[in-house]
């Protein structure tokens, strides 16, 4: 068996200064593992004018997994070519549909499957000759199809409870998806699920959050529902994502963004990339006690160490150092 290979794509703002912790405490349990940097988002722009250089995408695609910070830059907000479309060309080239995004505190522990590849992101765009300017939002119902089997199939492995999250109300999409949510659920008799608008979700997720297992939901509004997610356990600095195809490799991300306004500061929380770091280990690397070993020590160094968002005074780097230190002396992987 070849060595498992980790593409790193450090990308943007914040996003160096938490790649750079989830590189030491890989190094530290996966030692084993070849870490191999590539260029994406405005750091690509900046050095080859293209957000997802071809080389990128090749060894992506080649890879065991790959592990990414975020992208984004206000100096390409106005610009035609930016940063993001980096982002979601290498989605689409990885074809990582399913993008798993659990928020977890205290009695709360939701997994939200967002679909990836999909919708009003990757729907035809642009403008009409009266200056009207449109995104569409399309499905197929195999696209549909794919990622609710997923969501049946995650809460079949958890407490056994799916909410399917759309707009029917409204949106063709949204009938669609919940026709095929319908057609699915007979094949999982175990699974008690329920459908419910975009809308009340968002109440819900904020007033009452106990309630939900695992949420299965379209591209935008997946988006948005897990920063929602996000806030209510504990912040965005915590909130990881593995993003998964059928087979190929997986894109492990956290779910923030690149942090512009304290970029360079220290104080960025690493939590979200560390944790994104973990389930690269267990979904990308099938390493699931390093995945737990870092899960552990990412909670006992956070009794101790904690960035400003959190409450504390600790830098990114002491609270990447802080998780080291819990890490067990003889966890190192032997991964050939
Ligand atoms: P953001 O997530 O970057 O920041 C929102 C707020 O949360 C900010 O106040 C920020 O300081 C804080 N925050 C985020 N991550 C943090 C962390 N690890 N530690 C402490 N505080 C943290 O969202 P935004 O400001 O709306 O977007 C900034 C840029 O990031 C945009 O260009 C956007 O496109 C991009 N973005 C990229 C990704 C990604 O690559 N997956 C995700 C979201 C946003
Ligand atoms: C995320 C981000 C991205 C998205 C942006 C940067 C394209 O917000 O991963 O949540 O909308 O998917
Ligand atoms: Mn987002």
């Amino acid at each position: 068996m070849s060595r498992a290979r980790v593409v790193f794509l450090p990308c943007d703002g914040i996003g160096p200064e938490v790649a750079r912790e989830a590189q030491l405490v890989l190094e530290q349990l996966a030692p084993g593992v070849e870490i191999e940097e590539h260029l994406l988002g405005g750091a690509a722009i900046r050095a080859t004018g293209n957000p997802l250089p071809p080389e990128t995408v090749d060894a992506c695609l080649a890879a065991t997994a790959v592990l990414k910070g975020p992208v984004g830059d206000p100096e390409f907000d106005a610009k035609d070519v930016r940063p993001e479309q980096g982002l979601l060309g290498l989605r689409g080239a990885l074809d990582t549909y399913a993008n798993l995004r659990p928020a977890v505190l205290g009695e709360v522990d939701m997994l939200i499957v967002r679909e990836l590849v999909g919708g009003l992101y990757f729907g035809a765009k642009g403008t009409r000759e009266d200056g009207t300017v449109f995104d569409t939002c399309e499905y197929h119902p195999r696209q549909v199809e794919r990622i609710v089997r997923r969501g049946f199939e995650l809460a079949r492995a958890r407490r056994k409870k799916l909410t399917s999250v759309d707009k029917a109300n409204v949106l063709e999409t949204s009938r669609l998806w919940r026709r095929v949510v319908d057609e699915l659920a007979p094949r999982y008799p175990d699974v008690e699920y329920e459908h419910m608008l975009v809308d009340n979700a968002a109440m819900q997720l904020h007033s009452n959050p106990e309630q939900f297992d695992v949420l299965v939901t379209e591209n935008m509004f997946g988006d948005i529902l897990s920063d929602l997610a996000a806030a209510v356990t504990g912040g965005l600095g915590m909130a990881p994502s593995a993003s998964l195809s059928d087979g190929g490799p997986g894109l492990f991300e956290p779910v923030h963004g690149s942090a512009p306004d304290i970029a360079g500061s220290g104080a960025a929380n690493p939590v979200a990339m560390l944790r994104s770091t973990a389930l690269l280990l267990e979904h990308g690397l099938g390493l699931p006690d390093e995945a737990a070993a870092l899960t552990a020590a990412i909670e006992a160094a956070l009794q101790t160490t904690k960035t400003p968002d959190l409450g504390g005074s600790a830098t990114t780097s002491e609270l990447g150092a802080a998780v080291r230190a819990q890490l067990p002396v003889d966890a190192a992987a032997t991964v050939s």
